[in-house]
């Protein structure tokens, strides 16, 4: 695609016009946005980026390393993989408010992100992922505040350095082609949207380690499933949620007392209103049988029939 190519020169081009040989880095989630900046900052300027991936205890099953693996081998690229499991499990014990949740994870991460930034030594600028429509938003103040939340999780302060914003020029879509262009894996590019305070806001109430690994083998049945069936591309949002009940159940002889699991499929454009999804029974009987007789802790599979509004995508 010519017009793409010549966005891509010309961007690398002003990329190493602007940081010249200074250090750069960025913060690495997976995320579709933040991804398509640090691979086209990495082709303006190679080792003088430095990406950061901080594995806070709340991601997917096998995400970190799934992501790590993925930009050092398809693209060379330097990444520092911090584990901060117990410092947000710590800092998260005994907690049940859902925005005491996102603040504690949001600080902390800005916490570690600075630590190991300045361990690099010498860094100027931080890249972001941001977008056209997030350039024209944080110019509402309405927009602004209805969404500020979501920016918990990422680094929502320049946190002292200089930004470079690659794709502020840019639409979701666009930033779709330049990442295809760029050689990115599907994979990366059609990710569904993951909050940045990750399992914590889809464990309703105390994050516990036993509560992370049930949702955590949970969400990984749905996935599979979904990526199985071919619809994990068609909506915008498939996840498990584990809410703070139990119920009683029967397996062979025994009576059991056991988390239910949440299920949450919602279509939308841009995550400010959505429609769940009118998802076929069989595919549904699929992920309830799946996470019934694999996960060990859950004997019950509800599905979430609310839209947007008057429910949230998120539970919490
Ligand atoms: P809600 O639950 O507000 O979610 O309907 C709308 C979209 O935003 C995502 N979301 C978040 N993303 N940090 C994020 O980075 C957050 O704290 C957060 N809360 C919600 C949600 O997954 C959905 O796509």
């Amino acid at each position: 695609d010519w017009t793409m190519d010549s966005l891509i020169e010309q961007t690398v081009k002003e990329i190493r016009q602007k940081v010249g040989k200074d250090n750069v880095v960025c913060a690495l989630s997976g995320g579709v946005d933040s991804s398509v900046a640090a691979v086209l900052v990495n082709r303006a300027i190679h080792d003088q980026l430095v990406c950061i991936f901080v594995d806070n205890g709340l991601l997917r099953k096998n995400e970190g390393e799934k992501v790590v693996e993925t930009f050092k081998n398809n693209f060379d690229m330097e990444i520092i993989k911090v584990d901060a499991k117990d410092r947000f499990l710590e800092k998260l014990k005994g907690v049940k408010d859902p925005e005491q949740k996102r603040k504690i994870i949001g600080n902390e991460f800005i916490e570690v992100f600075k630590e190991e930034a300045k361990k690099i030594g010498d860094v100027k600028y931080l890249v972001q992922g941001t977008l056209y429509p997030d350039v024209i938003e944080s110019g509402s103040p309405v927009a602004s505040t209805i969404k500020s939340h979501h920016n918990v999780g990422g680094l929502p302060e320049n946190v002292g350095f200089e930004l470079i914003e690659p794709l502020r020029m840019l639409f979701k879509d666009e930033v779709r082609q330049v990442g295809r262009e760029l050689g990115m894996p599907d994979e990366i590019l059609n990710r569904q949207p993951f909050p940045g305070p990750g399992l914590a806001v889809r464990i309703l109430g105390e994050v516990t380690e036993e509560k992370l690994n049930i949702l955590r083998e949970a969400d990984s049945i749905v996935l599979r499933e979904m990526k199985k069936n071919g619809w994990y591309n068609n909506v915008w949002q498939s996840f498990a949620v584990l809410p703070d009940i139990k119920s009683v159940g029967i397996m062979g002889d025994d009576r059991t007392y056991a988390y239910p699991i949440i299920l949450r499929i919602v279509e939308s454009n841009d995550g400010m209103t959505a429609d769940w999804v009118k998802i076929p029974y069989d595919i549904l009987e699929d992920i309830s049988t799946s996470i019934i007789n694999e996960v060990y802790g859950v004997n019950r599979v509800l599905y979430d029939i609310t839209s947007k509004p008057p429910a949230t995508i998120e539970w919490e």
